[in-house]
């Protein structure tokens, strides 16, 4: 599928596809010190509820991506990541706006994500978002890290 340019920011956006994964995987284990595999991602071009966000510059070099599943009135994110190099230029901001945007357009209830306790970074950018911590899920990461639960609720539709 071809990019569409977008007109509001410097990078281009499409849905994950199998070709994309080896690209996705680099980014990841630079982000991630527990990154997915190969099969997880794989998963997330097959799953029908499953739902993706690459982002890239206009050199179609890989910047980030964010993945959600739809579940009934709920968004999950799942993975939301944005290459060291291109950090604090909005491009995390962005990519969860559209995330949440596809959560309105679809009338969900709320966007809910686990994030590390100690991940000021994801946990700033959340907050200044709209989500609040509404719980903890012990031991959550396979290092037996916490995690909090946030989330986001979503205004009903007017009628
Ligand atoms: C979290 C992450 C996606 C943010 O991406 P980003 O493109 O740098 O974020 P943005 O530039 O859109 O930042 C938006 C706001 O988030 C907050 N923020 C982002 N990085 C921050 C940091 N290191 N420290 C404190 N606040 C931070 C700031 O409020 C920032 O606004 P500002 O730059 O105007 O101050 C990125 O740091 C990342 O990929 N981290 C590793 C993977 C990860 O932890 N993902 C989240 C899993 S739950």
């Amino acid at each position: 599928m071809p990019l569409e340019p977008d007109q509001t920011t410097p990078w281009t956006f499409a849905p994950m596809r199998r070709k994309d994964i080896p690209e996705v995987m680099v980014v990841e284990r630079l982000c991630f010190h527990d990154p997915w595999d190969k099969s997880a991602f794989e998963r997330e071009t097959v799953n029908t509820f499953s739902r993706s966000l690459l982002a890239r510059d206009a050199s179609g070099r890989l910047l980030g991506y964010a993945m959600w599943w739809v579940a009934g009135p709920e968004f999950h994110l799942l993975n939301l990541a944005v290459h060291p190099a291109a950090r604090r230029q909005g491009l995390g901001r962005e990519l969860l706006d559209r995330v949440v945007a596809d959560a309105r357009k679809d009338q969900a209830e709320f966007v809910a994500l686990e994030v590390r306790t100690s991940n000021l970074a994801a946990k700033t950018l959340y907050q200044h978002a709209g989500f609040h911590t509404v719980g903890v899920r012990r031991r959550y990461y396979r290092d037996g890290e916490d995690a909090e639960v946030m989330l986001l609720r979503l205004d009903p539709p007017s009628r």
